[in-house]
């Protein structure tokens, strides 16, 4: 039955995610760029930049509208991670969900031990504390240039005015309101957001517009206290949901130091733990280095390449599954994970010919649909990569009644229970068991790349799992196989984690034959579609953006005026 949900619920989550791209200025004048989900976040954060705004002011502002434009992914319900490179140097702060101080192990498992298959995915029992709005103070605190009220200020002005609703979002909006209906589910989904499922309507929001207008006037206070406070505390007391007053004012954004890594010459700057990402990224990008340092390099999109990369992922997820989850509960061994001699002795263990059997990968340090991403480079060279979101497309599907914004259903990314897979399919232990105030391990990873102490690259997706394959693959698209930004998020990409054995997912657009050839190896190949990548990268002193076509996302580049 979890399964059948599941997969019911990838269908529409891999929707998630059109595209206008790329433009380039002169190199003489100094330039800007966002690559943005969608068109009215992308507008709000030039125009920041345009006043003097640097990237954190403008990734501040992006996603307060995004809350708004962008409500299957965009929040202040939830959470997420920004990588940040600031007057060269780099930061990362974790605004992700935090469990309620009721939560438990074993808080979605039934009378039989079987984990409960919508109760960590649907209703307010599904929602962590959510940390977008401390997160974006803490930002602006430490970075912030603009004043907060002007950032906050167009979200409020998109919410109270209306915005004309894409038809992608529409679409997703009435077929998210026909199957909460089918499943029988009870939320208030429809009664916030049906107008929404038509396109061209002019959408207005008043009760977000009022908790938007909280924030801007009383910064976190207006969110974690206060009107919003009771509101979010009363809907949660009706509703069977956890989160207390006390929960709320708890809740922290925590700053901390970004995983680091030197490859092929570049600096990788990306999420560390309570991210599951920056150290799936080393470690995938390592071994791809080690095999193809010492053998020819696979023609991009080819049968072999597939098979090296899927191969390295393999192992990549043994090792999420057994060592990561949030630092301040359990001891992550992160410098062993990334250590150069532990990547190249994975990578010995890649055979380039054969499927490894799936049950023999291990974790290897002992011997024996939504999330949404932007990327922003102001004009002086600073960056910012910022993924966030509800979990799922809407989150758990329940407003919070009175302040008229989405909750997330963050609780599913902890492993209910050993073993068991999580939506995403991914299985965990101890490491990301449940806690009260710990936080749910993430795949999410923004990156930012340097070269020789200048941002090259800003990349970053939504998609669960596929994340990591995503931002990996964006990184060898670019810089192993030198495509341009446009190529690099619209050519097909695919995905391998471990489980289900050798499976391996991969867009529409492959040549048949390389796909016969991975079928005649063994691979199960399943076609989906997954990501929504925003890519910026600079080459001989020109940004160049791209938003990948199957979302609705808006890539420009501008001068400074
Ligand atoms: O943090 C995570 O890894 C997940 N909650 C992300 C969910 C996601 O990317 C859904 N998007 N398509």
């Amino acid at each position: 039955m979890r399964y059948l949900l599941i997969s019911a619920l990838i269908i529409s989550l891999t929707a998630c995610s059109s595209s206008e791209q790329v433009t380039t200025t002169p190199a003489s004048t100094a330039e800007y760029a966002v690559a943005m989900p969608d068109k009215f976040a992308a507008r709000v954060a030039l125009d920041v930049m345009q006043d003097g705004g640097n990237a954190v002011d403008a990734a501040i502002a992006a996603q307060f509208v995004l809350a708004v434009t962008y409500p299957e992914a965009g929040n202040i319900g939830g959470g997420g991670f920004m990588t940040i490179y600031m007057d060269s140097s780099a930061d990362f702060l974790d605004y992700r969900e935090m469990a309620p101080a009721d939560a438990s192990r074993d808080m979605y498992l039934d009378d039989n031990g079987d984990v409960h298959p919508t109760d960590s995915l649907f209703g307010a029992k599904a929602s962590g504390i959510p940390g977008t709005v401390a997160g974006m103070w803490a930002a602006h605190q430490k970075y912030g240039k603009l004043p907060w009220q002007r950032l906050v200020q167009p979200a409020i002005t998109y919410a109270s005015e209306g915005f004309e609703v894409p038809e992608k979002l529409a679409g997703r909006v009435s077929r998210y309101i026909k199957r909460i209906e089918k499943r029988g589910l009870k939320t208030n989904f429809a009664n916030y957001f049906g107008e929404a499922a038509t396109a061209g309507v002019l959408f207005k929001q008043p009760e977000l517009a009022a908790t938007l207008s909280r924030i801007r006037d009383n910064g976190p206070a207006g969110f974690y206290e206060g009107e919003t406070a009771d509101h979010i505390v009363s809907y949660m007391q009706a509703n069977g949901g956890l989160i207390s007053h006390e929960d709320l004012t708890r809740y922290h954004a925590q700053w901390r130091t970004p995983i680091n890594f030197d490859w092929r010459g570049y600096q990788v700057v990306t999420a560390p733990p309570p991210s599951s990402g920056g150290i799936a990224v080393a470690q995938w990008l390592g071994m791809v280095d080690n095999v193809t340092r010492t053998n020819i390099l696979p023609a991009h999109n080819s049968a072999p390449y597939l098979h090296l990369v899927s191969e390295a992922g393999k192992r990549v997820f043994a090792d999420r599954a057994e060592y990561l989850g949030d630092p301040d509960f359990f001891a992550v061994p992160q410098p062993q994970l990334i250590a150069p001699d532990y990547i190249a002795k994975r990578a010995r263990e890649i055979n380039l010919t054969a499927i490894s059997a799936t049950p023999q990968i291990k974790p290897g340090l002992h011997e024996s649909e939504d999330t949404t991403h932007f990327s922003i480079v102001d004009q002086w060279g600073n960056a910012v990569a910022n993924t966030t979101t509800i979990n799922l497309s809407f989150g758990a599907g329940v407003v919070a009644a009175g302040a008229g914004f989405l909750l997330n259903d963050e609780m599913d990314d902890f492993s209910a229970k050993p073993g068991v897979p999580n939506f995403f399919g991914a299985i965990g232990g101890e490491a990301n068991a449940i806690e009260p105030y710990k936080r749910m391990l993430s795949s999410m990873t923004p990156t930012i790349v340097l070269e020789d102490g200048q941002v090259k690259l800003v990349t970053g997706s939504p998609g669960g799992t596929t994340i990591i394959s995503s931002v990996t693959l964006s990184i060898l698209n670019t810089l192993l196989y030198d495509l341009s930004a446009e190529e690099a998020v619209n050519l097909p990409r695919f995905h391998h984690q471990l489980w289900p054995e050798d499976q391996i997912r991969v867009h529409e657009g492959f040549d048949p034959a390389t796909l016969n050839t991975l079928q005649d190896m063994g691979y199960n190949i399943k076609e989906s579609n997954f990501g929504d990548l925003h890519l910026i990268m600079q080459q001989n002193g020109k940004l160049s953006a791209a938003s990948e076509a199957r979302g609705r996302g808006k890539a420009v580049v501008q001068s400074v005026k």
